[in-house]
């Protein structure tokens, strides 16, 4: 997969799926599948680190991240996010630090987060640099403290026009992809009609070109975590803890290991 696919995939009608990974095992599993993209997100931060937010994350730990990602993974494309502060002080920064991840992770493209006009210069100098870009907007969690939560964003139809228009100044930045998050299905539906950038929507309704979700959220894996959009599409943390508590019996009760799961002083056995 690259870049450029995404547009055609776009183009033909296509669906594209998305999932996030922070790690080679999954990465590994991952690569075996259809899957269109992977993403390194800065819910890295949240689901792998503990982290309260993704707030602390930091571009070395994004890169650390991404490099194991991408030794497991050849077939889909490889976007890793820009985690706070690492683009929002100056363009310039913001190519250096797109620069690093694409350097020293492999990746193929970057993610970052709000649509104001530092955000879609940084994204455009980036382009201009050969650096593929996806932008998100709606409920973008590095600006928390400035939204007072993690709710669905614009339903209110001002802030409804706000994020269109900083959907086609990211568009006209050049970007590839655009995720939308947490929005009104309408609103999502009538962005992906206007601008030339793969949509690609987490909460945001079915009329977007792809959809993304954070893999241990729809695996099961993230006990607790239950919003409205997502589909857990196995409940592999159940089945975990059995697996963990059936070894532990085992161990208790003499079980395991058998002979047939032990060696001789003869060999023979492998
Ligand atoms: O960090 C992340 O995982 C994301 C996705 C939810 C889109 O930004």
């Amino acid at each position: 997969m690259t870049t450029p696919d995404f547009l055609r995939m776009k183009e033909q009608g296509e669906r594209i799926a998305v999932l996030t990974c922070y790690d080679h095992l999954f990465a590994r599993l991952l690569d075996t599948t259809d899957l269109d993209a992977v993403l390194v997100g800065d819910s890295l931060g949240e689901v792998t680190l503990g982290y309260r937010s993704t707030l602390p994350v930091t571009l070395e730990e994004m890169i650390h991240h991404a490099s194991a990602v991408r030794r497991g993974l050849e077939g889909p494309l490889l976007v890793v996010d820009l985690p706070f502060l690492s683009f929002q002080v100056s363009p310039e920064e913001a190519v250096r630090s797109a620069g690093r991840v694409l350097k020293e992770s492999g990746a193929e493209a970057v993610k970052l987060e709000g649509g104001g006009e530092r955000v879609v210069e940084a994204a455009r100098r980036m382009v201009d640099a050969g650096i593929p870009v996806m932008g998100h907007l709606g409920l973008t969690p590095q600006s928390v403290h400035e939204f007072g939560g993690y709710g669905v964003r614009a339903r209110d139809p001002d802030e409804a026009e706000v994020t269109l228009e900083r959907a086609r100044a990211l568009d006209d930045a050049g970007c590839f992809s655009i995720v939308l998050e947490m929005v009104p299905s309408e609103l999502a539906a009538r962005i992906t009609g206007d601008v030339s950038a793969a949509t690609i929507g987490i909460g945001a309704g079915p009329e977007v070109d792809g959809q993304v979700l954070v893999l241990p959220d729809m695996l099961g894996l993230n006990r607790g975590f239950e919003p409205r959009f997502l589909r857990k599409f196995a409940e592999l943390g159940e089945e975990a803890r059995e697996a963990v508590d059936d070894y532990v019996d085992a161990v208790k009760d003499g079980d395991y290991p058998s002979s047939t799961e032990s060696y001789s002083a003869g060999g023979g056995d492998g």
